[in-house]
C-alpha cells in the first residue's frame, strides 16, 4: 500500500540547519580516476563492464577524511554531505544491497569510505550528511521501466535496501541529500515518483533517524528546497528553508583536471545572496583518485573561512530580513537586537537609500571598516557612509537597536 503523506521537520529540528548557513558538498568516486567530472560513464558511452574495472583501480591512498573535516572546518563550513552512490551506482561503502556488488569495499582499497568519513565528521562535532543518487546508469529497467519490470523492480530494490543501510548502519545522519529521481534521462525528480514511492522510503529512513534533514529530490516535498547550480540568487527572503548547492570547481563536481574555480568574491557573493534570502549554501568540493581534495580548493575555502572569521556574526545562526534584498545593491540579516546590511559596491561618500526600519536605532557599526552615520524617519532609512576600508565585496553595516552597551 502506498504512504500519502509525511510531514517535514518541525522548525525546532531544523534549527541547527537552519543555522549552520554553510556546508561542504563532496562529489567523489570511480569517475575521479579518469578525472572528468562525474558523468563521465555517460558522456563518454563506458559500457558497464568496462567501467567497472575503475573499481580495481581505485585505491585511495591518500584518502583522509578527518583532513577533509579540517578542510571543511577552516572554510568556516558546517555540515557536510558525501556522495554515497552516484548515478554510476558505485557505492562508497560496503553496500550488501548494491547489485553486483558494486562497492568500494570490493575494490583495491578494500575500505568503507564512508564509515570512515561519518567517524571523521563526528569526532569533530561536524554534521554528516549522505548524497545518494536513485538512479543507476548500469541497470537496464532505469532506461525501460514500463518494459523491464523486473529489472526497474532491482533498481528499486537496490534504492530501498541502500538508503535502509545508510540511515541504519552509520548511527545519526543528519542530512540525507537524494538526486537522480529521474528515469530515463527525462523529466524532473517528481516525475518518477510512481517507482520510488518516495513517501514510504523517506517513512523508513524517519523511522531509523528521526531528526534526519531530507532535500525533496526523492520526489518527495523534504524539508527543504534545493537550487542548484552557479546562477545568480535572486527574488525575495523565502518563508521555506531552502538550499544553494553549486560548484567551487565550474567544470563539473567530481574531480576534473580542467580546473575553473570560483573566485573569493564569487563565493562571499554567493553566501550572502543565500544567506540574505534565508537561505544556506552548499559548495562543492572534487576530490583527486588519491582522495585529496586539490590544495587550491582548501585554499579557496581558507579565505572564505578567514572571512567568516570576522563576519560570521552577520551570517550565521541569522535569518534574512527585515528588509526584503534588492538585486546587486543589498540584503539584510538579523539576529537578536542587531540588524545587518550586507551591501554590494559601497563606497565612501556612498549614501544608502533604505526602506524604513521599525526599530530606533542606537547605534551603527560598518563591521568591514568605516564610518556611518544614519537617519531614520516614517519613510526611509538613511545612511551615509564614509572612510570604508573595503574587505571583500560586501560591506556589513551593523545596526543595533537593543540596550547598547556603555550607554
Ligand atoms: C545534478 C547532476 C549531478 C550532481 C547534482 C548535484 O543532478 O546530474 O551530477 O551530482 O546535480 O546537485
Amino acid at each position: 500500500m502506498r504512504s500519502k503523506t509525511l510531514p517535514p521537520l518541525s522548525e525546532k529540528q531544523m534549527l541547527w540547519w537552519r543555522d549552520a548557513k554553510f556546508g561542504m558538498f563532496i562529489h567523489w568516486g570511480l569517475y575521479a580516476i579518469p578525472a572528468k567530472g562525474e558523468w563521465y560513464m555517460n558522456n563518454e558511452h563506458v559500457p558497464v563492464d568496462q567501467y567497472r574495472h575503475l573499481s580495481e583501480q581505485f585505491n585511495p591512498q591518500r584518502f583522509d577524511a578527518a583532513q577533509w573535516v579540517r578542510i571543511a572546518k577552516d572554510g568556516g563550513m558546517n555540515y557536510m554531505v558525501l556522495t554515497a552512490r552516484h548515478h554510476d551506482g558505485f557505492a562508497l561503502w560496503d553496500s550488501a544491497s548494491s547489485v553486483d556488488n558494486f562497492t568500494s569495499s570490493l575494490t583495491a582499497s578494500r575500505r568503507d569510505l564512508v564509515k570512515e568519513y561519518v567517524e571523521a565528521c563526528r569526532k569533530a562535532k561536524m554534521r554528516t550528511g549522505l548524497y545518494y543518487s536513485l538512479m543507476d546508469w548500469r541497470i537496464p529497467g532505469y532506461y525501460k521501466p514500463h518494459d523491464l519490470p523486473d529489472s526497474a523492480d532491482q533498481l528499486k530494490n537496490q534504492c530501498y535496501g541502500q538508503v535502509s543501510e545508510l540511515t541504519k548502519n552509520y548511527g545519526k545522519i543528519d542530512v540525507l541529500w537524494y538526486d537522480g529521481g529521474w528515469l530515463n534521462m527525462q523529466g524532473s525528480d517528481a516525475d518518477a515518483a510512481w517507482l520510488w514511492d518516495p513517501v514510504r522510503l523517506n517513512k523508513l529512513v524517519r523511522k531509523a533517524n528521526p531528526n534526519t534533514v531530507i532535500n525533496p529530490r526523492s520526489g518527495w516535498e523534504g524539508d527543504f528546497d534545493c537550487d542548484e547550480g552557479g546562477a545568480a540568487v535572486t527574488g525575495p527572503i523565502k518563508p521555506r528553508p531552502w538550499e544553494k548547492c553549486l560548484n567551487l570547481n565550474k567544470t563539473t563536481w567530481g574531480y576534473n583536471r580542467t580546473q575553473n574555480l570560483m573566485s573569493f568574491d564569487e563565493i562571499v557573493t554567493m553566501l550572502v545572496d543565500t544567506v540574505v534570502r534565508n537561505g544556506n549554501m552548499l559548495l562543492n568540493v572534487g576530490p583527486d583518485a588519491d582522495g585529496v581534495i586539490p590544495s587550491a580548493h582548501a585554499e579557496r575555502l581558507r579565505e572564505v573561512g578567514q572571512w567568516l572569521k570576522k563576519y560570521g556574526q552577520s551570517i550565521y545562526g541569522t535569518r534574512g530580513g527585515p528588509l526584503e534584498p534588492v538585486e546587486k545593491q543589498y540584503g539584510t540579516t538579523q539576529k537578536g537586537t542587531s540588524i545587518y546590511i550586507h551591501a554590494f559596491n559601497c563606497a565612501s561618500g556612498q549614501t544608502l537609500g533604505l526602506p524604513p526600519i521599525d526599530k530606533q536605532i542606537r547605534k551603527v557599526t560598518v563591521l568591514t571598516g568605516g564610518k556611518a552615520q544614519i537617519q531614520q524617519s516614517k519613510y526611509a532609512t538613511i545612511i551615509h557612509l564614509s572612510d570604508l576600508t573595503p574587505d571583500g565585496p560586501d560591506t556589513i553595516i551593523r545596526l543595533d537597536w537593543g540596550k547598547v552597551k556603555g550607554r
